[in-house]
This record gives structure tokens, sequence and C-alpha cells, in this order.
């Protein structure tokens, strides 16, 4: 009787932990401030196939300043390989998190067991591993337990959320990209010297451009004598 009821326990323990997506924030050297927990957002939408009638979409914010949060009662696809995908955006006013869109994936093996997957998007890409995409994009399978880990962007700056208006057109503006980037004013530098290269010899030097001209015109003479030979 006490085995009977320790392994529907058992069953209902795992099958409550497998419909579950838990995730947390891990900044080693930021102290997560009352602040940043309610400017710190993570969404989970479903895709795909699901059994609801609409597809699941949740919101959720941080519930501690350890950066744990959880999703939990995921709707999922009943039947044996039944897959159910769902997508993990991390969004935050105060920090670059990454990954910052996770696919998620929780099948049904024969067994009744729920396995999960998690898949780390690259930055800027949509795609994700499916039946009916020919030449699926290899994402790479992340860590899911004890739970996923979002952490912040590598040497990120904190954003900032102002401008400075008014300001020269030195400072700002297509001008102020070249002037501010070494390699942009060396090539228009380098430009600007071609073009005007003829008209400062000409200028600071009129000998040698006279000498120049009557040399090519001696050649043509040389070249119409010898043509005329
Ligand atoms: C975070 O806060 C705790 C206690 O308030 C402090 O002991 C710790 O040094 C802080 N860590 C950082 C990285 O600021
Ligand atoms: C955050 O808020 C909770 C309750 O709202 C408070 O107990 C806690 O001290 C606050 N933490 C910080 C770092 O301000
Ligand atoms: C959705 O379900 C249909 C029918 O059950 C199946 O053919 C299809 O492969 C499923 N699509 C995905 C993305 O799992
Ligand atoms: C489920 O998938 C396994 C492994 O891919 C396969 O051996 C099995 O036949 C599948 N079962 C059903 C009912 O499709
Ligand atoms: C179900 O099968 C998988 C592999 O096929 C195995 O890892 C898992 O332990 C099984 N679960 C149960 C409850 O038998
Ligand atoms: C003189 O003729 C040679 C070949 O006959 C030619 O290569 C050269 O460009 C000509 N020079 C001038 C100034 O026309």
């Amino acid at each position: 009787m006490l085995f009977v009821l320790y392994l529907i326990v058992g069953f209902l323990l795992s099958f409550a932990k497998c419909t579950t997506i838990k995730g947390k924030l891990d900044l080693p050297f930021v102290n997560i401030s009352n602040f940043s927990i309610s400017r710190t957002y993570f969404s989970l939408y479903q895709i795909g196939n699901y059994s609801t009638n609409e597809p699941y979409y949740k919101k959720t914010g941080l519930q501690d300043s350890d950066g744990n949060f959880e999703f939990s009662n995921l709707p999922i696809n009943s039947g044996i390989n039944e897959t159910t995908h769902f997508v993990l955006y991390s969004t935050s006013l105060d920090f670059n998190l990454k990954p910052n869109r996770i696919l998620i994936e929780f099948k049904e093996l024969e067994n009744g067991t729920i396995t999960s997957k998690a898949f780390k998007n690259f930055f800027g890409r949509e795609y994700f591993p499916s039946n009916d995409i020919i030449h699926p994009e290899h994402l790479e399978a992340i860590e899911m337990e004890p739970y996923i880990t979002i952490s912040e962007v590598n040497m990120a700056p904190y954003r900032s959320y102002f401008q400075v208006r008014n300001v020269g057109i030195l400072q700002s503006g297509p001008l102020a990209s070249i002037l501010n980037s070494r390699w942009k004013s060396a090539a228009v530098l380098s430009v600007i010297l071609l073009a005007i290269f003829p008209f400062l010899v000409e200028k600071f030097d009129p000998e040698t451009t006279k000498a120049m001209k009557q040399e090519a015109l001696a050649k043509k003479r040389k070249n119409i004598s010898i043509l005329h030979r």
C-alpha cells in the first residue's frame, strides 16, 4: 500500500518537475537590487503544436534577489513521442542578457516520462530544429537542471537612455562618425590628397611640372618622328 502511494507521489512529483521551467539570473559581480528585479522580465511563448485553446504565453519577473524565476504547470501535448516547444525570452532594462532566446523542448517517451531539453539561439537568428525545416539550424544544447542560467553579456556597458541634444556637427552625425574613426579619417584624407596632389605639385613646384610636361611632349614628338620615318 505504502509502495503504491510512494509510486503515485513519485510519479506526480516527476510529472510536476518536468513541466516546470526553472531559471536563474546569474550575475557574479552585481548585487541584484529591488530596482533591477522590477525591470527584468522573462517571457515564455509556446510555439508549434498546442493542445489547449490558445498557445501558452506568460511573462514573469524575478522571484528574489538570488535571481530565481520559474514557469510552472506548462501545458504539454500528450501522446507517445509528442513534443511541445517553448521559446524563452529574457529582457532587462539594466542588463544585456544572454542567451536572450532559448528553445525548450518537452517530449513524452513511451514509458510516460517527459524529457526536457534546452537550446540557446545565437543573436539575430530565429531558427530552431523542427521537422518542417529542411536544413534546421544547429543549436547548442544548454543545461536545464537544476535551472537554466541567464547571464549578462560580457563587458556590456550599462545602456544609456538619454542623448545630448544640439551637439555640434563635429560631435554627432556622419561627419563625427568619420572623425571618430581613425580608419575612416585616414581613408577620407587619402582620397582628398590623391585628388589635389597634381594641383599641389603644380603650385609648389612649377619647375618640375614644366619639366615633366616638356618630357612628355618630347616623347610624343619622338613617336611621331618614328612613325614618319
Ligand atoms: C552584495 O551585497 C552584500 C550584502 O549587502 C555584500 O556583502 C556583498 O559584498 C555585495 N557584493 C557585491 C559584488 O557588491
Ligand atoms: C527589497 O524589498 C524587500 C521587500 O520589499 C526588502 O525586504 C529588501 O530589504 C529590499 N532589498 C533591498 C536591497 O533594498
Ligand atoms: C504537429 O502535429 C501534427 C499532427 O499531429 C504533426 O504531423 C506535426 O509534425 C506536428 N508539428 C510539430 C512541429 O511537432
Ligand atoms: C517513438 O520514438 C522512438 C525512437 O525514435 C521509436 O523507436 C518509437 O517507435 C516511436 N514510437 C511511436 C509510437 O511512434
Ligand atoms: C523511461 O525511459 C527512459 C529511456 O527510454 C529512461 O531513461 C527512464 O528512466 C524511463 N522511465 C521510467 C519511469 O521507467
Ligand atoms: C610611344 O609609342 C610607344 C609604342 O610605340 C607607346 O607605348 C607609347 O605610349 C607612345 N608614347 C606616347 C607619348 O604616345
